[in-house]
């Protein structure tokens, strides 16, 4: 796991748009795996500068969204593909029919949980997932306390994970959705590369769990020090609770 510590949430955004731009010119054919929520933010807006200046396209890519809350309008501002629609399709290139989401309005959500797991399979899993973190420590919408080995699945939400997405549902808990399908901690593991983002003091506790704590069910993201190429870029906040923090890679890009 390389672990690299940057001073701000604007500089997160600039080295991970570094690190990601030269993949994406190295290989325009790219398979994403897109996280939402607002870590990555920053991120995709330096895709969309670097689409803009003519650096890169996403024009041949495919973005496979983490997940999808179940039971919202197929309108809803804050479905993640309709996030996803407005971050990334037509301003870094991506096409519509190349930006895949798990179905939340299926009627019958494990056959879209399955179909989404296959069409991720199909391609061999993701070259490149990013992912955010959930004060919790979860990655996707995997809870604590889950299977480490978990597939695409429909998932409850905790209570403090619905609380800390109430910021996008008008400050209401109870405008958030219950359940989500999520990829599983099994499926985010066959990503080649994952890229993991986090900022703000709120995320410390994760980050630490996630670096330097035991692999647990407890804290998911934990799992990722099984992964052969995991690069985990945070602020100076989020790296807050790391022990020996003066170990780790410091860069100003
Ligand atoms: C979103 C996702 C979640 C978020 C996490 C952090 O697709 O899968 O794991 O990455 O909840 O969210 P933010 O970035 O809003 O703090």
């Amino acid at each position: 796991m390389r672990v690299i510590i940057v001073p701000t949430r604007e500089a997160l955004g600039e080295l991970a748009g570094k690190l990601l731009i030269a993949r994406i010119a190295a290989n325009p054919r790219i398979v994403l795996g897109v996280a939402t929520g607002s870590t990555p933010e920053p991120l995709y807006a330096q895709l969309r500068k670097a689409y803009d200046d003519g650096t890169i396209s996403l024009e041949q890519a495919h973005a496979f969204a983490l997940d999808e809350y179940v039971g919202l309008a197929e309108d809803h501002p804050e479905g993640y593909r309709n996030v996803l629609r407005r971050e990334l399709v037509g301003s870094t290139g991506l096409k519509e029919e190349n930006l895949h989401t798990p179905n939340g309005h299926s009627d019958d959500p494990r056959a879209a949980a399955e179909e989404y797991e296959a069409a991720i399979a199909a391609f061999g899993g993701v070259d490149v997932q990013i992912l955010g973190i959930g004060a919790n420590g979860h990655i996707g919408f995997n809870e604590p306390y889950g299977s480490l080995n978990s597939r695409t699945r429909m998932a409850a939400l905790t209570e403090k994970t619905r609380a800390d997405n109430a910021r996008f549902f008008d400050n209401s808990i109870d405008n958030v959705p219950t359940h989500c399908l999520t990829q599983g901690l099994g499926t985010i593991a066959t990503s080649k590369s994952a890229l993991l983002l986090a900022n703000g003091k709120n995320k410390a506790e994760a980050v630490a769990a996630l670096v330097q704590g035991p692999v647990t069910a407890q804290w998911p993201a934990s799992v990722l020090q099984f992964h052969e190429d995991v690069t985990v870029i945070v602020d100076e906040d989020a790296a807050s609770l790391l022990e020996m923090s003066d170990l780790f890679e410091r860069v100003q890009p």
